[in-house]
């Protein structure tokens, strides 16, 4: 189907992604292209019915004024510009400074906008796409069970069923439940075809007695590529790798003109001499959108609703020298943070929050004696882009019950602490 497509020509805003957001908000498919795009090549979008001109700070880019080709406004498609340096805003229409949100609604009435962006048309021209592109071929996908590669995996699932190989690697950091959790769900549920590596002494054994946290995310993702690689060569004729690329990911990358926040290496950090197509069916979609994608393809909410999760996973809350002891008590304290945070309603609400176990012991008694055992930490923040963070204020029964759980159930600690520290000047991570 082709959908009616709203343009919003990159003058550098940083609010260009929060304006595709609301135009998509509004129903209808809102992309971002480069401000100086040619007027005929733009009106060959299709389903192009609406164009926005935003500016921004970077409008000047090395002294030189920029703006976009001033034929856009004569291709006979309506022009809505959002920052009063451009020369058109229909006098007729809402402000957009006053009320953007009726200003925008207005402007797609205007442009005789469809509103059928859903995630239902999505899915089914999505599985179109793919099915026309993949042919008879085979695809293969790191499927790590983050909300991203969950998503790719069930829309390639239904695209081409067993067409797909998706590899899971249990690197042995991952956290309680979850790999069993990608083994039900794909492979019994969905019927696919995974592949499941249990890399556990590989890893713990590559990490042993590594102490530098820099050095420890290296030897984990070098790995990781390692073990995918070995697993790739196991099969064969498999031309197409599947990706969990977003829109935001393209976005932060940085345009002609937007700065570029952070790169962003494919998903899993797999190299690019792997030489593969690549199938990324969510590079249109931001976050939310994908999360509403999953759920429509009927994946469980506690993979669709994920808190983020770092590619090193508890690695990096196992501080200091990875051992197999403290490992496990970061997974097991982990799991009751999480299920007691789930008890009271604060999962979802809180941005993130995890354990973390330090390489030290405390002095502690239990059974009438002295005892030396390792100290548990807590951690739940709050942010909108983890620059930033602010601690959750955790009433204090909540924090009193999973204190006397962890001190109960997980066996070898002794104390648990609430880290009570923003970012800046702490990180949200530990390491
Ligand atoms: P920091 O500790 O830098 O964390 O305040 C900000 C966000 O990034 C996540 N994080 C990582 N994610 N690989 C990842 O994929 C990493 O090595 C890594 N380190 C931190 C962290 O969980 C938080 O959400």
């Amino acid at each position: 189907m082709i959908q009616s497509l709203i343009a919003i020509l990159d003058l550098g805003s940083t609010e260009n992604a929060a304006i595709a957001r609301a135009v998509r908000a509004q129903g209808v498919y809102s992309e971002i292209f480069p401000h100086d795009i040619a007027p005929q090549q733009l009106k060959s979008v299709p389903g192009i019915c609406g164009i926005i001109v935003n500016g921004g700070e970077n409008r000047v880019v090395d002294g030189v004024a920029i703006d976009v080709d001033a034929g856009i406004y004569s291709l006979g498609i309506p022009v809505l510009a959002v920052d009063h340096s451009s020369p058109t805003h229909p006098a007729d229409l809402p402000q957009w400074e006053s009320d953007p949100s009726a200003a925008l609604n207005a402007f797609i009435e205007r442009c005789g906008a469809a509103r059928n962006w859903n995630m239902e048309n999505f899915i089914a021209d999505q599985i179109e796409l793919l099915q026309k592109q993949i042919g008879s071929r085979k695809v293969l996908l790191a499927l790590s069970g983050g909300v991203d590669s969950s998503v790719v995996a069930a829309l390639l699932i239904k695209a081409v069923g067993d067409q797909l190989t998706c590899v899971h690697v249990n690197h042995g950091l991952l956290r309680k439940g979850e790999p069993e959790q990608v083994v039900r769900v794909f492979r019994d549920e969905l019927g696919a075809n995974l592949v499941y590596v249990d890399a556990v002494d590989r890893f713990l054994d590559k990490l042993a007695g590594v102490a530098d946290p820099e050095r420890k995310r290296k030897i984990i993702g070098a790995e990781f590529i390692r073990v995918f690689e070995e697993e790739a060569r196991k099969l064969d004729g498999i031309e197409l790798l599947g990706q969990g690329t977003i829109y935001p990911d393209i976005i932060e990358s940085g345009t002609k003109t937007a700065k570029m926040v952070k790169s962003h290496h494919n998903v899993g950090g797999l190299p690019e001499d792997l030489q593969f197509e690549l199938d990324e069916p969510l590079k249109m979609l931001f976050k939310d959108e994908v999360r509403a994608c999953g759920k429509a393809l009927g994946l469980p909410d506690d993979m669709v609703y994920r808190q983020p999760f770092p590619g090193p996973g508890l690695g990096v809350r196992c501080l200091g020298a990875i051992t197999r002891d403290r490992l496990e008590i970061v997974r097991e304290a982990d799991a009751i943070l999480r299920e007691e945070f789930r008890n009271v309603g604060l999962e979802g609400k809180v941005w993130q929050y995890f354990t973390v176990v330090p390489d030290f012991k405390s002095t502690g008694v239990r059974n009438h004696a002295r005892s030396m055992e390792y100290p548990v930490i807590l951690r739940a923040v709050n942010t909108v882009d983890a620059m930033t963070a602010t601690v959750e204020p955790v009433h204090w029964d909540v924090l009193l019950k999973i204190t006397d759980r962890i001190l109960a159930e997980v066996p070898g600690c002794n104390r648990v602490l609430y880290d009570m520290s923003p970012k800046p000047v702490a990180t949200i991570e530990w390491e």
